[in-house]
C-alpha cells in the first residue's frame, strides 16, 4: 500500500537502435522507449534527510539520485524505486531513476518535457562524468527519437553542447509498430568506463568508425520512415560490426550474436557494450521464437513494444500489469 502523500513517476526503459557511442560525439543515434517501466515514488519529509527506503546511506549510494535531488535543491524526501528492468542491464534504469525523480521534484515537472530532459541530462552527466543525452531524452520523449544530427522528423527540443560536444537535436521519428526483443547478457553494464575507453580509441584514430556509425544511423532513419523492416535489420547487423571495431564487444557477446543471427533480421549490442543488453528485430510473428533462442543462449529476454509516452506522473493502479513485478521474461 502506498502511504498517503506519496507521488509516483513512471518511466519507460530504452534501447538504442543505431548510433551508440557515436552520439557522444554529436553524430545521430536512434533510440527506442520500450515498455519496461520503472517507478520512482517520493514522500516529502521537510526537515529530514534524503533517504532511499528510509536509508540515508542507501540514497547516497545512487549518484543519479543524489545529483538529481541536488540539482533542484530538494528538501527532505524518502524515495523508493520499483523496476521491471534488471539492474545494470543497460536498458535505461539509471536514466529512468533520474527522469522519474526530476519529474516529481522539478518546478515544471512532466508538463515541460524539454526542460525536464535538459535537467535530467545535467544530473546524469554530473553523476557519470561522460556521455550523451540519448538515454534521458528518450525516456522523456517516449516513442522513437533521433538524438544528434537533426531535421529528420518533428523537432522536440535541443540539448546544449557540453565540453565541446553536441549540440544534440532531438526529433520524433515514426513508430512502424514492430515488436522487438531485448536480452540482458547477465554481464553488468559499465557505461562510464566503456565510454571513456572508446574516447581514448577515438582520440587515437578511431574517429572514422564513429563517423561511419553516424552515417549508418542516417540510413536507419530513412529506413524507419519507409517502414522497411528488412533494411532496418540489415543496418543493425552492420552497426554491430562497427561496434566490434570500436572494441565494445567481447567473446561472450559474439557467441550470443552468432547464435541469434540466423533467427533474426538484425541483432546488435544496445547501449555501451562489453555487457548490458542486446537488441534484436525479429521477423514478423517470430518474437517468441527469438526470445526462446535468446534464453537458450543464456540471456534474459524481453519481448517489448514501443512505449508511446515518456516519463509521467500518474500513479498507476496497484494492479497495473508488469509495473510492480521484479522482472518479465518472455521465455
Ligand atoms: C548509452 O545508452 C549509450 C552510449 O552512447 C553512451 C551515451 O550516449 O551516453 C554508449
Amino acid at each position: 500500500m502506498r502511504e498517503p502523500g506519496t507521488q509516483t513517476a513512471t518511466s519507460p526503459g530504452k534501447a538504442i537502435l543505431f548510433g551508440e557511442h557515436a552520439v557522444v560525439y554529436g553524430f545521430p543515434a536512434v533510440s527506442l522507449a520500450v515498455d519496461l517501466p520503472t517507478m520512482v515514488s517520493v514522500r516529502r519529509r521537510p526537515g529530514t534527510d534524503w533517504t532511499l527506503d528510509g536509508s540515508p546511506e542507501g540514497f547516497q549510494r545512487i549518484p543519479y539520485l543524489v545529483e538529481a535531488a541536488r540539482s533542484v535543491g530538494a528538501e527532505g524526501i524518502d524515495v523508493s524505486i520499483r523496476s521491471s528492468l534488471p539492474r545494470a542491464s543497460g536498458l535505461g534504469s539509471s536514466a529512468a531513476v533520474t527522469c522519474g525523480l526530476l519529474a516529481l521534484l522539478s518546478k515544471t515537472g512532466p508538463g515541460d518535457l524539454g526542460t525536464l530532459a535538459k535537467l535530467a541530462y545535467s544530473a546524469e552527466f554530473a553523476a557519470q562524468g561522460v556521455g550523451s543525452p540519448a538515454d534521458t531524452s528518450t525516456l522523456c520523449a517516449g516513442g522513437i527519437v533521433s538524438i544528434g544530427g537533426g531535421g529528420y522528423g518533428k523537432s522536440l527540443w535541443e540539448i546544449a553542447p557540453r565540453e565541446n560536444r553536441g549540440p544534440w537535436k532531438v526529433d520524433r521519428l515514426p513508430d512502424p509498430g514492430w515488436k522487438w526483443v531485448v536480452a540482458y547478457t547477465g554481464l553488468p553494464k559499465q557505461t562510464g568506463d566503456v565510454v571513456s575507453a572508446v574516447g581514448r580509441k577515438v582520440g587515437a584514430g578511431a574517429s572514422s568508425t564513429v563517423e561511419q556509425i553516424g552515417a549508418l544511423a542516417e540510413r536507419g532513419i530513412a529506413a524507419l520512415f519507409k517502414g522497411d523492416r528488412a533494411e532496418v535489420g540489415k543496418l543493425m547487423n552492420e552497426n554491430h560490426g562497427l561496434l566490434v571495431e570500436l572494441g565494445v564487444s567481447n567473446p561472450r557477446i559474439e557467441e550470443i550474436v552468432e547464435a541469434l543471427r540466423p533467427q533474426t533480421l538484425g541483432v546488435k549490442i544496445t547501449g555501451a557494450g562489453r555487457g548490458g543488453s542486446l537488441l534484436a528485430l525479429p521477423r514478423s510473428g517470430e518474437e517468441a521464437a527469438v526470445a526462446r533462442a535468446f534464453a537458450k543462449a543464456g540471456t534474459v529476454p524481453f519481448v517489448v513494444s514501443i512505449s508511446p509516452v515518456g516519463v509521467r506522473v500518474a500513479p498507476p493502479s496497484v494492479t497495473s500489469a508488469g509495473a510492480a513485478s521484479p522482472g518479465r521474461s518472455a521465455s
